[in-house]
């Protein structure tokens, strides 16, 4: 960066003096063509449709083409919500691409994208909270703009877990699948926009759901290759209670700071990771079929990229109106996890 573009940037406010409101002005989504269906894992490792699809609610998922890594979905993604969002990409003041699988592990997958796109003057970082990512990535994005230091920012869910799936494993290999989401926030209307934001992580529960080596405690070894510890690691059972537990919770401690309640939610966006965990959700809430937002039984567990696509396909059917408020909600390894209330803004 410049230090013309520098001073530019720390300028506080210059751009968006004192923003009552910030929110979603685009939105989009990619996923890679190849499908992988629940008949293909069949010839792969010991298990069937009838088993992964009434514990899970999965039917297929997408696999990112040999040359594709995160950085190109996310790209795509981000195209289609700046185009979404009537902006260029020169006009962003900030990246932030939340994932578990980045290119690689420095530089930023961020600055991979903020290259791509030609996002000459945003500043860039990537975010890791699992699958809670996207709304980490957003709460945080959210403040930059709400302090008036930022006016738009592109915020990334994108992951590209066939990467790191055990393909032996039948036991994880079933859940996750390949994509990227992505959204614009900006100033919006006041009285619309994100409404309250809801964070959470426990540590103590960082062993429950992994990826154990390539870090700094144990790089990359023939005995991290043999112990196939580059691999993603769940304790399914563990996970599921916790994910039953947060998800409701943390929602609904979004909506009480909002000043709503259960009855006000016209469309729950979850985290998509295991039917039986969404629909614990929506019996908590008393939610119809038709208020929450499912495509894990075409993509999966996409981590971070889940909330985003799943939204991005919503407000791309027409089903989301103007004023209508919107639960996102998730939960992840760390553990983590987090929900926004958000009163929609666009027509
Ligand atoms: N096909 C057939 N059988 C299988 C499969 C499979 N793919 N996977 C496991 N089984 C077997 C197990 O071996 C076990 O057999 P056993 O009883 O002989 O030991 C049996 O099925 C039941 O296993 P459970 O683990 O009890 O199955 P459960 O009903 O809990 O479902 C699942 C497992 C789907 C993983 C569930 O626990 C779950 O969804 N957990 C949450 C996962 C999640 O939400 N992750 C989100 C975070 S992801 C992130 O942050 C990157």
């Amino acid at each position: 960066m410049s230090w013309f573009n520098w001073k530019r940037n720390f300028r506080v406010g210059e751009e968006s003096d004192g923003v009552g409101a910030v929110g979603i002005l685009g939105t989009g989504a990619y996923v890679p063509e190849k499908v992988l269906t629940n008949a293909d894992l069949e010839k792969m490792v010991d298990t069937n449709d009838e088993w992964i699809v009434s514990r899970t609610g999965i039917r297929e998922r997408r696999i990112a083409a040999p040359d594709q890594a995160s950085s190109d979905l996310a790209v795509k993604a981000a195209e289609r919500a700046l185009a979404h969002a009537g902006l260029t990409a020169d006009q962003l003041d900030l990246i932030i691409v939340a994932t578990v699988t980045p290119d690689m592990s420095f530089p930023a997958t961020a600055c991979l994208v903020q290259d791509k796109l030609g996002a000459s003057k945003a500043a860039t970082f990537d975010l890791s909270a699992a699958c809670t990512g996207f709304l980490y990535g957003v709460s945080t994005a959210a403040q930059f703009i709400q302090t008036g230091m930022y006016k738009y920012a592109l915020v990334i869910g994108v992951e590209c877990l066939s990467r790191i799936v055990d393909w032996s494993d039948r036991n994880t290999c079933v859940l996750f699948g390949d994509g990227a989401g992505a959204a614009v926030l900006g100033p919006v209307e006041d009285g619309y926009g994100f409404l309250s934001y809801e964070l959470g992580g426990d540590g103590s529960g960082q062993d429950l759901l992994k990826l154990e080596a390539g870090g700094s405690r144990k790089p990359a070894s023939q005995q991290t290759l043999d112990e196939r510890l580059h691999f993603i690691y769940m304790n399914g059972r563990e996970v599921f209670k916790f994910a039953v537990r947060v998800l409701g919770n943390a929602t609904e401690e979004a909506l009480a700071k909002a000043g709503l309640g259960k009855h006000d939610i016209d469309f729950l966006i979850p985290h998509q990771a295991n039917i039986r965990i969404i629909e614990s959700a929506v019996k908590r809430f008393g939610l119809t079929e038709d208020k929450v937002v499912v495509n894990l039984d075409r993509y999966g567990n996409m981590s971070s990229a889940s909330v985003p696509v799943a939204l991005d396909e919503a407000v791309k059917s027409g089903k989301i109106k103007k004023g209508d408020t919107l639960a996102l909600c998730g939960f992840g390894g760390g553990l983590t996890w987090g929900a926004a209330i958000l009163k929609w803004a666009l027509d």
